[in-house]
């Protein structure tokens, strides 16, 4: 089958065209400048006045995650049907080894869990929360089965912290074979003091969570795994959800040393904060405790996260969707403290959106916009062949955009499983018209339309993005 998407502006990273696209099967066959004659397809979509752009790739996701008291309320379902709603067509979410645990297992029972329940494609990262030399040797071997990023934690001691000899014995295998390592980089021993001394102090309402998670820990973390990088002989290092000014600040230093460092950030740390949202105490604050947390709208963090953006020196924004329902998940019966909450926020549905606002109000362009939310995360990722470009070869995972449309954010209308929006009210300039997944539409006029099986697993390649 031949379908063409005629008369839209068609958006790279690199620049943008007036061109039709011309698709066969599953993949984009030809990207024709505008005025040639005698496309003949079996199937035209009218894009007038639209922005023709790839598919987005959210790398960072957390689809039915069991955190030992309670699971992510999106299942890989409703997770990625909300996120093809939103324009995203690949999401990238994380099989979890824990300490004891084995990697291998970890990874076998997450492919399982994910296979078949997808209706956009998909892959993992392999979390090691428990390094050791059997874990190191099962995270190599998956590289054969297409997986080439892990990911480790500095924060939460206990559960899935490593300390600095396992993280650099970590950087050392992505060192060597090239696969990109993923950080969340906060200081969890320290954090951890706080945390005891604030709620032995009777500090518990939802804005502790932040106060005793401060940037400069967030920083130090930072600071410190860019360093094992370089002691590593040069791992790829991602920083994952980076949300203050200071640890902006160290990536910034860290590539002027020659790091093989990046970094993403995630709608949340633009545009909330913890005085208008965690602020709201009980209830409703709960809904905006997560990790890393929103940080103070009297600094410049927002600002300044903004203008690594446009710099390059954040390279990708995710959402790290981790939905838990105020009711029953945020707050149970027993809950009396922030640090008694499950951390996360929702919004796999709504980042093409609020980083297309981000465009509107001259923050990113155009271009910029589709690099961050599509180009980049698959460059980072190893899927650059297929998918996050409109070109000839990739995969047929288009959106088509329409900067006249306006979207309204609200758990009345969204397609998360989740009981409130943490972006509630917020009006956005510009709005998903139809999404294409590998040539086939499964979203038009606000419908999902598609097979809610369809989504593939990627196998996906090293980077390709080196500093
Ligand atoms: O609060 C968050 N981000 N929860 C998800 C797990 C993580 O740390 O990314
Ligand atoms: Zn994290
Ligand atoms: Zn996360």
């Amino acid at each position: 089958m031949r379908t063409v998407i005629r008369n839209g502006t068609v958006v790279n990273a690199d620049g943008r065209v007036e061109a039709d696209v011309v698709i066969e099967g599953s993949l984009i066959v030809e990207v024709v400048a505008r005025g040639r004659e005698n496309i003949n397809a079996d199937v035209e979509i009218d894009a007038a006045g639209m922005y023709v752009i790839p598919g987005g790739v959210d790398p960072h996701v957390h689809l039915e995650l069991d955190t030992g008291t309670t699971v992510s309320s999106d299942s890989f379902a409703t997770g990625t049907i909300a996120a093809a709603h939103g324009g995203t067509t690949t999401i990238i979410d994380f099989a979890e080894q824990r300490i004891g645990g084995s990697v291998a297992r970890s990874f076998a029972d997450r492919m399982a869990q994910a296979d078949g329940n997808c209706a956009i494609d998909w892959s993992l990262h392999q979390v090691l929360g428990g390094v050791d030399a059997q874990a190191l040797i099962d995270a190599r071997n998956l590289l054969q089965e297409g997986i080439s990023s892990i990911k480790l934690f500095t924060a939460y001691p206990g559960r899935l912290y490593s300390d600095d000899g396992q993280i650099l014995r970590a950087l050392q295998m992505c060192a060597d074979t090239g696969m990109m390592a993923m950080v969340h980089a906060e200081n969890g021993l320290a954090i951890d003091v706080l945390i005891e001394q604030a709620v032995q102090r009777g500090q518990v309402d939802p804005i502790f969570h932040s106060l005793t998670r401060p940037p400069e820990l967030e920083a130090e973390a930072v600071h410190r795994v860019g360093v094992l990088s370089r002691v590593a002989g040069g791992a790829p290092l991602y920083i994952v959800h980076l949300s203050s000014t200071e640890a902006l600040d160290e990536v910034v230093a860290a590539r002027s040393k020659g790091t093989n460092i990046f970094a993403e950030t995630c709608p949340q740390y633009l545009y909330l904060n913890l005085e208008d949202h965690l602020g709201r105490g009980w209830p409703e604050g709960a809904g905006y405790i997560c990790s890393t947390p929103l940080r103070s709208k009297l600094a410049t963090h927002a600002e300044d996260l903004w203008a690594g953006l446009r710099r390059d020196d954040l390279a990708v924004v995710s959402t790290d969707h981790c939905p838990f329902c105020i009711r029953e998940q945020k707050i149970t019966v027993g809950t009396t403290a922030f640090n008694q909450v499950p951390n996360g926020i929702g919004g796999i549905e709504h980042r093409m959106d609020l980083m297309y606002q981000g465009v509107v109000t001259g923050n990113i362009s155009l271009e910029r916009w589709v690099e961050l939310c599509c180009t980049a995360p698959a460059k980072l990722f190893g899927l650059q062949s297929r998918k996050g470009s409109i070109a000839a070869g990739a995969d047929a995972d288009i959106v088509i955009y329409d900067p006249k449309g306006t979207t309204t954010i609200s758990s009345k209308t969204h397609h998360m499983n989740l009981d409130y929006s943490a972006y509630e009210g917020i009006t956005v300039e510009g709005a998903v018209n139809q999404v294409l997944l590998r040539g086939n539409t499964i979203v038009r006029n606000g419908q999902f339309i598609g097979d809610a099986t369809g989504g593939r697993f990627v196998r996906r390649e090293l980077s390709n993005v080196i500093r």
